[in-house]
């Protein structure tokens, strides 16, 4: 069904605001699958590799896309991984088996390796405990051998392997999507609550002040989303700061379902939400627990890339969800990072799942060219021009209905303002898969406002995807249509579009 009318409206005004834009909002996962890590950010032999191996061209994209914090070492890797192979002399590393993946690894990246890497990129590791096979000694272990600056056997260890500092990680995830029957040691909502308020109370007992993330479940389709959110916050309530949400959204064929993936993400966000505010309301407690929302993106899982090795198949690094991104999918993820940054108030942290090769924003060919998807413009100009304050809009859109989805605004919006750099931005996005909109938007409470730039992300053919050979004659360009009368803006959005409108404000 099309929208009723091709009119949108959007009222801005800087006294209603939702949050501050946080940069944590802009992270992205790095995850030993795939050619993630090996032939992705690590390629020692590669014409571009750093003195450490690591490829220089990939750490300029990481830098571009705008990253704040990088997830690491899995994902569904980290539950059956030891820390302690990545550490060390390289050539003692023991190569092992990766269950979670059907592959081998060879322990050329570590911990270490990945704190060097994050300083050349910019970023802040986000560190993932195993949680499966393994459990609070462990997580005890790697937090001595990452952050105690001296002076104890770990610590120590750390130093004699090359680096003097500790590298005081704060965000630490107690496990990944242990409610999965796919993740090697999963467990039932109240074994994995136990075990994750122990290890949360031990951690601290080391830092107080950690940032630390306990697993929801694993997705809202799953059985478990809500029961074990109760549950496990039933258990962690007090030692936690953050709950973790994953979500993927797959194009099965219908672009308009597909266009619908931020209306559901809101969606599981307000549940999640009204899950922790049951559990905090129950125990009396004025402390407010918030959501990393730290796997998110569009995985076209069911497609050929991403099936596993069998068998007595278990490759190094083999190509693995190599998902090719079109331009409706890039509508999608900009549109998942508007809804991300919509709800600020709740979402105090997120990770693109994830940052190379594996369903990821930059691509790159072994000994080759490093190139971008689609789906590195909206995330890349999102993290570089929101900042300041996310505002509440009004918004009066145009309803859509999909296949499986009812009532959802064609319309998806949010607006940053930041009134030091006397700048507001506004990004949008038309949900529609065939119907233009006229968007208004009232802009006159913000004072005299002039357009700084106006930007969209559409194509004839939403289908369109870039490779190696071409990753620039589709890209976001001006939107001449863009004007301001008055306190009245007006700009035409055409379907299946992102856009992103910068006005500076006198
Ligand atoms: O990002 C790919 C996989 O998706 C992760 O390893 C896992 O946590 C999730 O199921």
């Amino acid at each position: 069904m099309g929208p009723e009318s091709t009119a949108a409206k959007i009222t801005i005004d800087p006294a209603y605001v939702v949050g501050p834009v946080r940069r944590k909002t802009f992270g992205a996962f790095v995850e030993h699958l795939g050619r993630c890590v090996y032939t992705g950010i690590f390629e020692p032999e590669h014409p571009n590799a750093d003195e450490d191996g690591f490829r220089t061209d990939v750490l300029d994209l990481t830098r571009e896309l705008g990253v704040s914090t990088v997830r690491y070492p899995g994902g569904n890797f980290v539950s059956g991984y030891r820390w302690e192979d990545g550490v060390g002399p390289v050539s003692e590393r023991p190569t092992r088996l990766d269950l979670a993946w059907h592959s081998t690894d060879p322990n050329l990246v570590g911990v270490d390796e990945f704190a060097k890497w994050s300083l050349k990129a910019g970023v802040e590791p986000m560190m993932a405990v195993n949680l499966g096979t393994r459990g609070t000694q462990e997580a005890l272990d790697l937090l001595e051998y990452s952050n105690i600056e001296g002076g104890t056997a770990l610590s120590d260890q750390r130093k004699a392997n090359g680096a003097s500092k500790g590298y005081g990680i704060t965000m630490w995830c107690l496990g990944n999507e242990m409610d999965g029957p796919w993740q090697i040691g999963h467990k039932n909502a109240s074994e994995y609550g136990r075990l994750a308020a122990d290890t949360a109370r031990a951690m601290r007992m080391v830092e107080p002040d950690l940032e630390l993330v306990v697993c929801g479940s694993s997705s809202p389709g799953m059985d478990t989303f809500g029961e074990w959110e109760r549950v496990v916050l039933t258990e962690t309530y007090e030692v936690v700061d953050l709950i973790s949400a994953h979500q993927y959204f797959e194009d099965h064929g219908d672009l308009q379902e597909h266009l619908s993936a931020g209306h559901r993400m809101e969606v599981f966000i307000k549940d999640t939400v009204a899950h922790i505010e049951h559990v905090r309301s129950v125990k009396k407690s004025t402390k407010q627990v918030n959501i990393s929302f730290d796997e998110w993106n569009v995985w076209h899982a069911s497609r050929d890339e991403s099936k596993v090795p069998t068998g007595s198949d278990w490759p190094v690094a083999p190509v693995l969800l190599e998902d090719k991104y079109s331009v409706a999918d890039a509508v999608v993820v900009g549109d998942l990072l508007i809804t991300l940054l919509r709800n600020t108030d709740r979402v105090h942290s997120a990770s693109l799942a994830q940052l190379v090769n594996v369903i990821a924003p930059i691509m790159t060919e072994p000994g080759g060219r490093a190139w971008k998807q689609t789906t590195f413009h909206p995330f890349a100009l999102t993290s570089a021009n929101a900042s300041g304050t996310v505002l509440q809009l009004a918004v009066e859109s145009p309803l859509l209905t999909s296949a499986k989805t009812v009532d959802f605004a064609a319309l998806s919006a949010v607006a940053t303002f930041d009134s030091e750099k006397g700048e507001a931005v506004v990004f949008a996005v038309n949900r529609s898969s065939d119907q233009p909109l006229a968007l208004e938007v009232a802009v006159g409470s913000l004072g005299a406002v002039k357009v700084v730039d106006a930007i969209t992300f559409s194509n004839k053919d939403p289908y369109w995807h870039a490779t190696a050979d071409d990753d620039t004659s589709v890209a976001p360009s001006g939107n001449g249509s863009v004007k301001v009368d008055g306190g009245t803006l007006t700009a035409d959005l055409p379907a299946v579009s992102w856009s992103m409108i910068r006005l500076s404000v006198a």
